[in-house]
């Protein structure tokens, strides 16, 4: 949530600041801006909507300097327009934030009350108000800035720029991510390394706390506690064309494509073709001594969550507990110490889910990440992490993300059921086998691309859609709804078939399209049950099933997709993806923003 900026670099800083913000649109979109320093003087430039607009006011009124800021805007406090977007200025001093500012109100009173005049309904301008205050107290830079920091509760990232300052800028973390970009005479920082693709592919990531001061040479970091500190450099393999969208109309369609390979380089990581067996990397616990797993994420990675433990339960016959991180985080679970804490994000951002791991620790958990984006801030606190490998996801909208947790899952499933005696050799190269399959099924998935898209025509039409599903399918129909609904904006709902009976089958007339998950496995005579009584009341029933599947009650339905037949222990993972492409040919034909769907945000960094 948020997208910030800053370089020290070269001339025509502004073009730099707007490349990078285009690779952070993804964090918020709906106000932008970007401030320089020209001749000693913060100039401004901000624009309400999305990043187009902040590139046209500067073509018309361009930039100049070589040092700057940039911001790309998901409001939280006041409204979305050019007078709350970022950076927030006065004449000495500049800064873009994303987080929030919790003692935002009591700051603004007390700084009223010294004279300083707000212009914006923002939590982040106190902090702008604080440093003047304190510049105009006589401090310098670095320690105007240090005492305000002091001040601050909540979460912030911050890049700050001041007035006759050519040669600094400042950046804090606490909570929110920062990284800074190392170059030749050009410094840069960033909320993230897909900020600095363009800029820099030498990155040290902030810790929680720390403060750093950058000059055109380097920088210094200090942590919380004011001490200087080294954040080790890493290069980073990210490379501008990874973040392009090829010959895809959106990335989400290009996302939903490379699933295939994602989920194929995902999986090479564990599996070891010789014996067809499946290994996990060296644990830091003993996956014997485990009484009970707890599953915590938040949105589609939530759902991965309750996919997996149908699978635990079922397969590695190990109890799961599973949590909305943001639910989780404030009930104060008591949990029975040495038990593990398993966190799946594809940010590895997401305030909540991150919360939940501190809790978790504290109440001495082992703690395990299943994370996409190496470096941040989950795959940094996590004893142990079991990296995605589906590259950077764009699309708001996550897809290749889901499918590739849901392959890394299965496969520590499968390694807990080997250790803890619960599956025979032969049971282990029957499931191994089962996943090695998932990539060329997904695509042949691929291939029903179009009878998919002329299926969105009914969806599109339609106020209401329900899907519905039983066991790990159950999960998928949940994915479905809210795939469907946030990037199509028209209302969905996921239920446990079972659960039809009990209140939601009053939803269903002629007019409401039922989308039903059924591969034929050991449920699909209690779906087939629930889809005769939907049918009786007039739904539409989409039936996707396969071949079994669809001979036994494809009559039923309006219309069927016929999917490959697979092992039931990998069906959840491949049909993930119909129900992606349908959502996306229905947002295509609604005509919605696909890739920045209203009001949402990739990475939610603010609960
Ligand atoms: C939905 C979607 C979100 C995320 C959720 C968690 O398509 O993308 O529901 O799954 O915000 O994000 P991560 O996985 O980054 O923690």
């Amino acid at each position: 949530m948020c997208g910030i900026i800053g370089t020290l670099g070269h001339a025509d800083v502004a073009q730099d600041l707007l490349e990078g913000l285009k690779r952070l649109e993804y964090r918020g979109y709906d106000s932008a801006g970007i401030a320089t320093l020209y001749n000693g003087s913060i100039e401004r430039r901000r624009a309400e909507g999305k990043l187009i607009n902040l590139g046209k006011v500067i073509e018309k009124e361009p930039l100049q300097g070589d040092i700057g800021i940039g911001h790309t805007r998901w409001a939280t406090h006041g409204v979305p327009s050019e007078r709350n977007a970022h950076p927030h200025a006065t004449d000495r001093v500049a800064v873009v934030h994303n987080g929030i500012i919790e003692n935002f109100r009591e700051l603004r009173r007390e700084l009223e009350s010294s004279g300083r005049i707000f212009g914006t309904d923002t939590d982040t301008e106190v902090i702008v108000q604080l440093i003047h205050h304190n510049l105009s107290q006589g401090l310098k830079p670095v320690d105007a800035t240090s005492a305000a920091l002091e001040r601050l509760e909540g979460a912030f990232a911050l890049a700050i720029l001041f007035a006759e300052e050519q040669e600094l800028m400042i950046g804090a973390r606490r909570g929110s991510p920062l990284c800074i970009g190392w170059g030749q005479k050009e410094m840069s920082l960033g909320s993230d390394a897909l900020a600095l693709a363009g800029l820099s592919n030498r990155i040290s990531y902030l810790e929680d706390g720390d403060w750093a001061v950058i000059t055109r040479d380097g920088a210094t970091v200090r942590n919380t506690h004011g001490e200087l500190v080294e954040r080790a450099i890493r290069t980073t393999a990210l490379s501008e064309k990874q973040m392009s969208k090829g010959n895809y109309p959106h990335f989400m369609a290009k996302e939903i494509h490379e699933q295939p390979t994602v989920i194929g380089q995902t999986l090479n990581t564990f599996f070891n073709p010789l014996d067809r067996s499946i290994s996990l990397p060296e644990l830091p616990f003993n996956l014997l001594e485990i009484e009970r797993i707890t599953l915590i994420a938040c949105g589609t990675s939530f759902y991965a969550a309750m996919i997996a433990k149908y699978w635990f339960e079922q397969i590695a016959r190990i109890s799961v507990d599973i949590d909305i991180a943001s639910e989780f985080r404030y009930r104060g679970t008591p949990m029975a110490k040495g038990g593990l804490a398993l966190f799946i994000s594809q940010s590895g951002e997401t305030a909540d889910t991150l919360a939940a791991l501190r809790f978790c620790r504290k109440q001495g958990q082992h703690i395990a990440g299943i994370v996409n984006v190496s470096e941040s801030t989950i795959d940094r606190e996590a004893d142990i992490v079991f990296n995605t490998h589906a590259g950077p996801e764009i699309g708001v909208a996550s897809t290749k993300a889901f499918t590739c947790q849901l392959v890394t899952l299965a496969c520590i499933v499968i390694a807990t059921a080997r250790v803890r005696g619960a599956i025979s050799r032969e049971q282990e190269q029957e499931l191994s086998s089962a996943i090695t399959e998932v990539p060329a099924r997904a695509a042949e998935i691929l291939n029903h691309d179009d009878s998919l898209r002329q299926l969105s025509n009914v969806l599109a039409g339609a106020r209401d859609v329900l899907f519905i599903g039983r066991g790990a399918s159950y999960p998928i129909a949940l994915e479905g709804a809210l795939k469907l609904k946030e990037i199509s904006y028209i209302h969905a709902e996921g239920f446990a078939a079972g659960e039809l009976k009990h209140g939601p089958i009053a939803l269903i007339d002629q007019s409401v399209p039922v989308i039903v998950i059924a591969p034929s496995d050991a449920l699909f005579e209690k779906t087939a049950s629930n889809v005769s009584e939907v049918v009786a009341r007039g739904a539409q029933v989409i039936f996707l099933s396969d071949s079994k599947g669809i001979a036994a009650l494809g009559d039923q339905a309006k219309e069927s997709i016929e999917l490959p037949t697979v092992h039931s222990f990998v069906a959840p993972i491949l049909y993930a993806l119909p129900v992606q492409i349908l959502a996306y040919h229905t947002a295509v034909l609604k005509g919605t923003d696909i890739d920045q769907p209203r009001n949402l945000a990739k990475s939610v960094t603010v609960e």
